[in-house]
């Protein structure tokens, strides 16, 4: 049977692009229809049969993740873990952050600020090593990290923002590792703009032609500027996201708002 597989959710960063609505609340508790933000990424885990998650966050708002989440699901065998992450120093810091959670197990990886129409649960439930990104077809694939199909469902070639077209194929924000990408990630220097960049850690895989690629065709959603924000309210409204959450979350986001609604009543 496949080792359990370990969850991060990064949902740390400063959220500039969402400033003023940022500036005392963190992108990831921002209402996205009628839930927080982070409950979409923490659904598609949990969906995924991953009942570990580390949540990174940056130091400011820790208190507030720990509000929402620190007990919500203590009754429903989901262990929610917290880490501060000082600064926004990208994407690969998650691994190092989320060293000794990992724990030599596989890990997916998700943005806090990523929406997901599709179910991924059997590509996380089946995997098994290498790394594995989603990837989607968009018409401006010049603002993603964009990925190049090979065979065998394996990744030809990424790049990060290509000024020549190279595939319509975005990579989206849900990455899964096998445990080697901690002692990669390790290893990193950072790029030109200061930052530990994702794109190496696929290339590391790539290069071994162990990454794989699942292309899906459901909603995708970066709720990062105002626009994207407010178009993922109307999207998961319209597609009824938020109404198919796992029944786990459903059930404690209901006891959690008992307690709480009776907690005021004191
Ligand atoms: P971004 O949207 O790239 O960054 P941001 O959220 O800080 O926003 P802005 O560009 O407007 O300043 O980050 C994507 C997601 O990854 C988001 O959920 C925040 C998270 N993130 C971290 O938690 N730590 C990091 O070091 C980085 C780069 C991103």
């Amino acid at each position: 049977m496949a080792k359990e597989m370990k969850g991060i959710i990064l949902a740390g960063g400063m959220a500039t692009r969402l400033f003023p609505s940022t500036i005392v609340v963190s992108k990831q508790l921002l209402p996205v229809y009628d839930r927080p933000m982070i409950f979409y990424p923490l659904n598609t885990l949990i969906k995924g049969g991953i009942r570990d998650i580390l949540i990174i966050v940056s130091p400011e708002y820790s208190g507030l993740f720990v509000n929402l989440l620190g007990s919500i699901f203590e009754n429903y065998g989901v262990k929610i873990s917290f880490k501060v992450q000082r600064q926004p120093r990208g994407l690969p810091e998650a691994f190092i952050l989320g060293e000794s959670h990992i724990d030599h197990h596989n890990v997916a990886l998700i943005l806090g600020d990523n929406i997901f129409e599709d179910d991924f649960s059997e590509a996380i439930k089946n995997f098994e090593s290498g790394g594995q990104v989603f990837a989607k077809k968009v018409p401006d694939p010049e603002r993603f990290g964009v990925v190049k199909l090979g065979e065998n469902n394996r990744a030809e070639l990424i790049k990060e923002k290509p000024q020549e077209w190279i595939s319509d194929y975005a990579v989206t924000g849900l990455y899964l590792y096998d445990q080697r990408v901690v002692e990669v990630a390790k290893s990193l220097k950072p790029s030109a703009r200061g930052e530990w960049e994702i794109v190496d850690l696929h290339n590391f895989y790539l290069n071994q032609q162990e990454l794989k690629v699942t292309v899906f065709d459901g909603a995708w959603l970066d709720a990062g500027t105002h626009d994207s924000l407010l178009e993922a309210g109307m999207i998961v409204k319209e597609k009824g996201i938020s109404k198919n959450f796992h029944p786990i979350i459903e059930e404690a986001t209901k006891e959690f708002c008992e307690i709480f609604k009776n907690s005021i009543k004191k």
